[in-house]
């Protein structure tokens, strides 16, 4: 396992796998404790988890993120929602409106890092229709999803993506 700093600076979004290497179960339970252990507002955790191993899900769910076939190529997609309900319960509009996101997308990013650390690859998926995926993975109204992680091993090794510079990006008032 890297430390973070190692893990931060080797993630890579990889969109080719090694189809017949499965994620063995106690890397993706890493995964998963990792997400877990985000920050949430209230501590509630208001999101939701679906690891997707089933290969037609997996095909149904990359045609409908505008047909990114490598998703169905990854032997796990692991799917991130928000529990709005479960948000909106305690904090009202902006549990529903903006903790619930923070809540999952946090937990995503955590998985995210987590998976390069165990010597997997993933990329993060935003661009799919949200209201087919729930259909697909019988979603209640309540979850809604904010990303997927497609998960595997790599077979290819990306470039690194260049980064705008911190003076861009960062103001430090003193
Ligand atoms: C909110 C969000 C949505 C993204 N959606 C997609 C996507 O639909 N398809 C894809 O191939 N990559 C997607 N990406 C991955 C980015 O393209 C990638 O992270 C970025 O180009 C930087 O490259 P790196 O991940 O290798 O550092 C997304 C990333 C984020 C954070």
């Amino acid at each position: 396992m890297w430390d973070f700093f190692t893990t931060v600076r080797n993630r890579h979004s990889v969109r080719k796998y090694q189809g017949d290497m499965p994620v063995e179960e106690e890397k993706l339970h890493a995964i998963l404790e990792a997400a877990s252990a985000a920050p949430s507002a209230g501590d509630l955790q208001a999101y939701h988890l679906t690891v997707v191993k089933n290969a037609d899900l997996r095909k149904k769910i990359s045609e409908i993120a505008e047909k990114q076939s490598f998703i169905a190529t990854a032997p796990v997609a692991l799917v991130i929602s928000t529990d709005t309900q479960r948000s909106q319960q305690q904090f009202g509009e902006r549990g529903r409106d903006l903790y619930s996101i923070q809540d999952a997308t946090i937990a995503a990013a955590y998985a995210q890092l987590a998976t390069c650390a165990a010597g997997l690859s993933s990329t993060w998926v935003g661009h799919f229709d949200g209201e087919k995926l729930k259909k697909i993975l019988s979603f209640s109204e309540n979850y809604e999803p904010v990303a997927i992680l497609s998960i595997g091993y790599p077979a290819e090794m990306p470039e690194p993506t260049p980064r705008r510079p911190l003076s861009e990006i960062c103001d430090v008032l003193e």
